[in-house]
């Protein structure tokens, strides 16, 4: 087996006596989508905040392709549920900006890429636009640019749907699975199931700060032993309009159409609003 891109190894985050991740192991090989999914504060986002080497570990390590990832070493890319533009800048000059001050690149040779970067998440039309006149989706298009512009190696997704209207949500995703498409190694925090049904290879369930589950996504979903992952995915589809009861997951007809038949690119997932 050849060492994996993304090791974490008894990754631990306590802040005072709070143990925010607890002896995390996770593995994850080049071109593998992992879907993190847990209920809210299981700390899906500590763990790719300290993976990006954003928030301090207290113990363990991080190696991405064997070495330790820094923050603006290029190595990471993340998007947030925020999108964190410039307001006062065109969604072109938000690409350009990142470009400049991280790549040093010049003025015409970032504004070509940014340009690139804009016409692969299909916005290219709207490049003269800042943030406030652009959809929310648009927005997270335009940050997703500004991520790939820098080339990373590894992108980690945290919510990236979760301040959106749902109908706003397609376009952002059918952007991710594009991007998994390209075999991008990527990890992905969603609540969106039919989405890290259909996207993921493998999924990965949290909870108070310790991985309980982490397998190929369909096993996950549809054999669910946990009580914990039982709970969070009946709880999930109780959100569900379709899904009166919650029942137990792996008993759930709707969950099992969901897994058996995820979701194609450009349809609608599910009507859920996030938890968090
Ligand atoms: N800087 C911090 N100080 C103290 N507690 C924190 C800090 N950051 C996160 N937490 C706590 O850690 C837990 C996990 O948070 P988070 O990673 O945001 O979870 P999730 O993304 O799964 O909702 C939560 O209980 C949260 O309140
Ligand atoms: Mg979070």
């Amino acid at each position: 087996m050849t060492a994996p891109f993304l090791l974490a190894e008894k990754l631990e985050r306590r802040v005072g006596d709070t143990q925010i991740l607890d002896r995390i192991d996770l593995a994850v090989q080049k071109g593998e989508v992992v879907g993190l999914i847990g209920p809210s504060g299981s700390g899906k986002s500590s763990l790719l905040r300290c993976i990006a080497g954003l928030d301090p570990i207290t113990g363990g390590r991080v190696l991405v392709e064997g070495r330790t990832p820094t923050p603006g070493d290029g190595t990471i890319g993340m998007v947030f549920q925020q999108f964190n533009l410039w307001p006062h800048l065109t969604a072109q000059e938000n690409v350009t900006l990142a470009l400049r001050l991280v790549r040093k690149q010049s003025r015409s040779e970032a504004a070509e890429r940014a340009r690139t970067m804009l016409d692969r998440v299909d916005l290219l039309k709207f490049a003269d636009r800042r943030p406030a006149q652009l959809s929310g989706g648009q927005q997270q298009r335009v940050a997703i640019a500004r991520t790939l512009a820098m080339e990373p190696r590894l992108v980690l997704f945290d919510e990236p749907t979760a301040s959106l209207d749902p109908e706003l949500t397609t376009e952002v995703l059918d952007v991710i699975r594009g991007l998994a498409d390209t075999g991008m190694t990527m990890l992905v925090v969603s609540h969106e199931m039919g989405f890290v049904a259909s996207v993921a290879t493998r999924a990965v369930f949290l909870d108070h700060g310790r991985i309980l589950v982490d397998g190929p996504t369909k096993q996950v979903f549809r054999d669910a032993q946990e009580p914990r992952l039982r709970r969070f995915l009946a709880t999930y589809l109780q959100r569900v309009a379709w899904a009166p009861e919650p029942e137990p997951a792996t008993d759930n007809p709707a969950l099992l159409e969901i897994i058996e038949n995820p979701p194609g690119e450009g349809m609608p997932l599910t009507s859920t609003k996030p938890g968090a």
